[in-house]
């Protein structure tokens, strides 16, 4: 892939929440730790893993809504974050160009105002459509299914799937080239999980959006993204092309993942066997030396209590983090 190609790259970003705990001590939680990946212009990098492994504070640490503790973030060849050199320009050119989708489209929206005030709001910080406001606010609203009867409607007066059809045309007012999907779906019916997945992927296709799609499990994002992230406890553990992900994961924890997931395909399933995850996920707070995964790994050997695995390349494109990759 040429340089160029690349719309999004981050390098080493950490993302710490500092936090108060006990007899007024702080404690730090490493929610993003160290993690490095790139998105190509018009493609959707899909990111699993479970909860409270730090898919939304990667989603909005790469937005810069959370600052990032320390890394580099460029975007578009524009450096937006660099702790090294302390470059942390106004994000306000970059707003109109990097929206967010949220996991609760009830809570995103403010309840006080109506579906017109919510859409045009986006185009006003942004000094958009000042001349045909109504016009534009109407088209996004058919854009996303609904339609001008609906715009001085308030939020509560819609199902949860038209208040994401809402929250993806605030998103899409400004003409924005990359998304971030927080788990867009998952707080919907399954039966209308599948007609916003559908909008998106069209949305995707008319507007060359970008997208970073974010959900809990391999299912969702298999056939909607192109290349895709694993994280474990902060850190990215495996990334690489959709296809090759499911036919050949390298890491332990992307295996357990896949087996969790009922697959059509009889031949893959045979050649995984069904790896059941034992215990918790650790604390953010005190991750595990070594690997983050070990406590929980059935093939963790002595380096993977000690060292830290690197994420590195180990096929052309296929990245993965794990000391015994091959011995398994
Ligand atoms: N604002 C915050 N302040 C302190 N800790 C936070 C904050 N936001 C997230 N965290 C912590 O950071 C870690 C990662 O959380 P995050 O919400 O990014 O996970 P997630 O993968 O999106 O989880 P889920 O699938 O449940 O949405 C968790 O330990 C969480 O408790
Ligand atoms: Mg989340």
């Amino acid at each position: 892939m040429p340089e160029d190609n690349k719309l999004l790259i981050c390098q080493n970003l950490v993302k710490h929440f500092t936090v108060s705990s006990s007899f007024n001590k702080t404690s730090e939680v490493h929610a993003i730790d160290d993690v490095s990946f790139y998105i190509n212009k018009g493609e959707t990098l899909g990111i699993v893993g479970e909860s409270g492994c730090g898919k939304t504070t990667l989603g909005r640490t790469i937005l810069r809504l959370h600052e990032p503790t320390s890394g580099k973030i460029i975007y578009d060849g524009d450096v937006i974050f660099d702790s090294e050199n302390n470059i942390k320009p106004d994000m306000y050119k970059y707003r109109r160009k990097m929206q967010i989708i949220f996991q609760d489209p009830s809570a995103s929206l403010d309840p006080r105002m109506t579906v017109s005030e919510i859409v045009g709001e986006a185009l006003d910080i942004h000094g958009l459509y000042k001349k045909n406001r109504r016009d534009r606010i109407n088209e996004l609203l058919r854009k996303v299914g609904l339609n001008e009867e609906h715009s001085n409607r308030y939020p509560h007066e819609f199902s949860g799937g038209q208040q994401q059809r809402i929250g993806i045309a605030r998103a899409l007012a400004v003409e924005p080239e990359f998304i971030v999907c927080d788990e867009p779906i998952s707080a919907l019916d399954v039966s209308i999980q599948a007609q916003i997945v559908n909008m998106l992927q069209d949305m995707q296709k008319d507007s060359s959006l970008t997208y970073l799609f974010i959900a809990h499990d391999l299912s969702v994002v298999k056939h909607i993204s192109n290349r895709i992230g694993v994280m474990y406890l902060g850190k990215m553990v495996e990334l690489v092309d959709a296809k090759r992900l499911y036919e050949n994961p390298l890491h332990p924890y992307t295996q357990s993942l896949l087996t969790a997931i009922p697959i059509p395909d009889p031949k893959l399933t045979r050649s995984l066997k069904r790896i059941k995850l034992q215990g918790e996920v650790p604390s953010a707070i005190n991750p595990p030396k070594g690997c983050r995964f070990h406590e929980r790994c059935l093939y963790a050997t002595d380096i993977c209590k000690e060292k830290e695995p690197e994420f590195r390349e180990v096929e052309s494109g296929h990245f993965a983090s794990c000391h015994n990759i091959g011995e398994f």
